[in-house]
């Protein structure tokens, strides 16, 4: 069995930093119109971390398949507007549910047969600061008054809001829906989905949080009522 075999009980990671691939593997795998569509960012660090998520999203699901990564097919439909800029699925017999993030000098994608699946990864340039206003519309009277008093208010936002972000990606509503609507446990206690408007029951939601390195923050999210396995990996394997 291939050491990068996606086994059914679990959540796979793949982690790079956006200058890990190179750019000639990039244009070999990552088609011409998502290769437009990263050229929407003015700045090239963006460009390269949202081709790089591109890259890695293909090439780790092309390792399960046999395809190659430039046939892996991926709709992108968004919900609202019909465009191909919202969450990337594979065709629904392939039985893999995928999620993309990228923020500072991480991508990540996650990969898992258990069920739809968010992904977040978050950047905080600035140890231990963070935006009150934010906070405030995000969330729930709770969750502030327990960042309050934490050591580390900055981190601790920063993991509330990758939790929530990670919840509302697996669910597709992305920011559509207010994350103040959301809680979830505390910083600095094991990842879970407290309370949230669904019709989905909180048991049938698995949260865990990732290793993304220093200054950064990750959670990711599958909609499964069953244990979830995390396996992160980093891009290399893959090159
Ligand atoms: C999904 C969303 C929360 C991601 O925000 P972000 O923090 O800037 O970015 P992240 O790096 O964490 O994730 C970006 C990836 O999420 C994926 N994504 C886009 N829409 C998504 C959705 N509704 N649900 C799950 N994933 C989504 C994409 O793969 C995207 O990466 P890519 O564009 O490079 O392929 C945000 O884009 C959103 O709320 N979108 C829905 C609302 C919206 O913009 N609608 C469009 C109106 S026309």
């Amino acid at each position: 069995m291939a050491a990068d075999q996606l086994l059914d009980d679990e959540c796979q990671i793949w982690w790079a930093r956006p200058d890990q691939v190179p750019d000639d593997q990039l244009a070999a795998v990552v088609p011409e119109a998502e290769q437009r569509r990263a050229g929407r960012y003015r700045q090239r660090v963006d460009r390269q971390r949202s081709l790089t998520g591109a890259w890695l999203l293909r090439t780790a699901v092309a390792a399960q398949t046999g395809e190659h990564p430039d046939e892996v097919l991926l709709d992108r439909t968004c919900a609202d507007c019909g465009q191909q800029h919202g969450r990337p699925r594979l065709p629904a017999g392939v039985g893999i549910e995928v999620s993309v993030s990228h923020a500072g000098d991480r991508v990540a994608v996650a990969l898992t047969r258990l069920g739809e699946v968010g992904v977040d990864v978050g950047f905080a340039p600035l140890i231990g600061q963070f935006d009150r206003d934010l906070a405030e519309n995000t969330l729930s009277a709770k969750e502030l008054a327990a960042l309050e008093t934490s050591d580390n208010p900055g981190a601790a936002f920063l993991q509330l809001w990758v939790r929530k972000e990670a919840l509302l990606k697996a669910t597709g509503h992305g920011l559509r829906m207010p994350m103040s609507r959301i809680e979830v446990s505390p910083a600095g206690e094991p990842p879970a989905l407290v309370a949230w408007p669904l019709d989905i029951p909180v048991d049938g939601v698995r949260l865990a949080m990732l290793n993304p390195g220093p200054r950064h923050h990750a959670a990711v999210a599958v909609l499964t009522g069953q244990p979830l396995r995390i396996r992160e990996l980093d891009a290399d394997l893959l090159l």
